[in-house]
């Protein structure tokens, strides 16, 4: 079959086998193409144009990639996404060992792969990109990842993202004319490295929560096939506290004072100092803050509605890169919920008052009743996780110094509205800073020196990982603060 691919303004042509689905077709091809729900034909991320051809399922012109499968020649158009998070505030160059040659970062997110090139001899990074982790279209979250592999997909999963490298190590190879790259420093969730280098994360997923690694692993680029000498992955300290937050405790300088490290993505983790110790948690928060489960949500992307403020009685938007509004991204809709609780559109408990279970920012783009929930769910598994965190290790807020906030999140975070919202504690408002991709930086400190795999490896060693999950103290905070309180009006 011949497959015509409209993506922007250019026209690529395929062989396409008969009756291969169309989702997996066109990742394998290197759309960035968002598959939210795992391909199960719910989250509507997927969705392309027909421009010729038929497929089943088609409705106004349109169809879910993931439910369509190949039968004839056709013509489609499709709408990428470039992953977001990149824009972090941590300094573009780092110390060095001084060696010659090329390296680059990449932080492994569940839904994000963000890459940065950066000269091992002066440490300034060159060039830097995100793009949508193609896993995606195995599930939105970590555990139907698991479930995947479990299925026997994992080597496919490991393919998504070795090709993903390959392409970004090739973009920068003919962007800056090197030949071979020195070395890959990779940062991620446990379960991301583990797919990575093609192991069973079957243990991850089950009681007792056992990883196959969670050392520092160094092997050569050929073993993976990729164009790099040195390939290092980099230490974790439990089965649901990886290398990207491990990194990014070292490189925002957490053990500085009395600070918490709070990496909101798919997952919120969080790592603290205090006392000379570290503390480590991670909250099942969902993806609502990375677009994935919220109807007209997606990543901090372009087109995605940053800010929802509301002035002479209009509402009015920004959205990233200008444009027209094509969705809403964590950091607007901390913002539209924050709006919607003060104009009591909805109620403390979250529910519409007015009965419509849909509120409009822009022509296009709502919130509905089902985000509400999504969302009440996630910020309440953040200020539990924190406030839990917090007197687990017996550290009263007032002794708190910083709350740092990385990811995508917290680069446009609106820290009143967040607070307002109940995502943080109302106690901590003052002492928030946005850090941006944490992880990103922290491995790129690690690419370009070894005493920093050295500090990352204490860092993963020492921090006693709580597990929130059999706490009922977590329990009892979870279920007080998912109503929008007084302070939120
Ligand atoms: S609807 Fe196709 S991936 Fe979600």
């Amino acid at each position: 079959m011949l497959i015509k691919v409209l993506s922007g303004s250019k026209i690529k042509e395929y062989d396409c086998g008969k009756g291969e689905n169309l989702l997996s077709f066109l990742q394998g091809k290197g759309y960035a193409i968002a598959a939210r729900c795992g391909g199960n034909g719910k989250c509507g991320k997927c969705r392309v144009r027909v421009i010729e051809g038929t497929f089943e399922g088609e409705k106004d012109g349109y169809v879910l990639s993931c439910l369509a499968n190949v039968e004839g020649d056709a013509f489609v158009e499709v709408f990428e996404t470039e992953g977001g998070g990149l824009t972090y505030t941590a300094p573009t160059r780092t110390e060095t060992d001084g060696e010659e040659g090329y390296g680059v970062a990449l932080d492994i997110g569940t839904t994000t792969l963000a890459f940065s090139l950066t000269d091992l001899k002066s440490g300034r990074e060159l060039d830097k990109f995100g793009t949508l982790n193609r896993q995606g279209a195995y599930g939105a979250d970590v555990l139907s990842r698991i479930a995947a592999a479990d299925e026997g997909k994992g080597k496919q999963m490991q393919e998504c993202v070795l090709a993903q490298t390959r392409e970004a190590i090739a973009r920068f190879a003919e962007k800056f004319a090197f030949k071979k790259l020195k070395r890959l420093a990779v940062c991620g969730n446990t379960t991301m490295l583990h797919l990575f280098l093609g192991k069973d994360v079957h243990g991850i997923g089950q009681y007792p929560f056992r990883a196959e690694f969670l050392d520092t692993v160094h092997l050569s680029g050929e073993e993976l096939g990729l164009s790099a000498e040195e390939v290092v992955v980099l230490p974790s300290t439990s089965a649901y506290f990886g290398s990207d937050v491990v990194v990014g405790a070292l490189t925002s300088r957490v053990e500085e004072g009395v600070n918490l490290l709070a990496d909101i993505g798919t997952n919120g983790e969080m790592i603290l100092h205090a006392h000379g110790k570290l503390y480590a948690t991670s909250t099942a928060a969902g993806p609502c803050f990375e677009g994935a489960n919220i109807e007209c949500g997606t990543g901090g992307v372009a087109g995605a509605i940053d800010s929802v403020r509301e002035r002479d009685g209009k509402i009015v938007c920004t959205v990233i890169g200008g444009g027209e509004a094509t969705g809403i991204c964590g950091a607007g809709l901390v913002d539209a919920i924050a709006l919607m609780v003060r104009k009591g559109i909805v109620d403390e408990t979250g529910a519409f008052t007015d009965g419509t279970n849909k509120f409009y920012i822009s022509d296009k783009v709502y919130i509905s009743q089902a985000d509400v929930r999504a969302f009440q769910l996630a910020k309440s598994a953040i200020c539990a996780g924190i406030s839990v965190l917090l007197s687990t290790a017996g550290v009263p807020y007032d002794a708190l110094k910083k709350l740092y906030v990385a990811g995508g999140l917290g680069f446009y975070l609106d820290k009143k509205n967040a607070v307002g919202v109940g995502l943080f504690p109302a106690a901590l408002a003052g002492k928030i800073e946005a850090v941006g991709n944490t992880a990103l930086a922290g491995a790129r400190e690690c690419l370009c020196r070894k005493e920093s795999i050295k500090a990352a490896e204490r860092i993963a060693r020492e921090a006693e990982y709580i597990d929130l999950s059999a706490s009922p103290e977590f329990m009892d905070a979870y279920i007080e603060n998912m109503n929008f309180g007084e302070e939120n009006a």
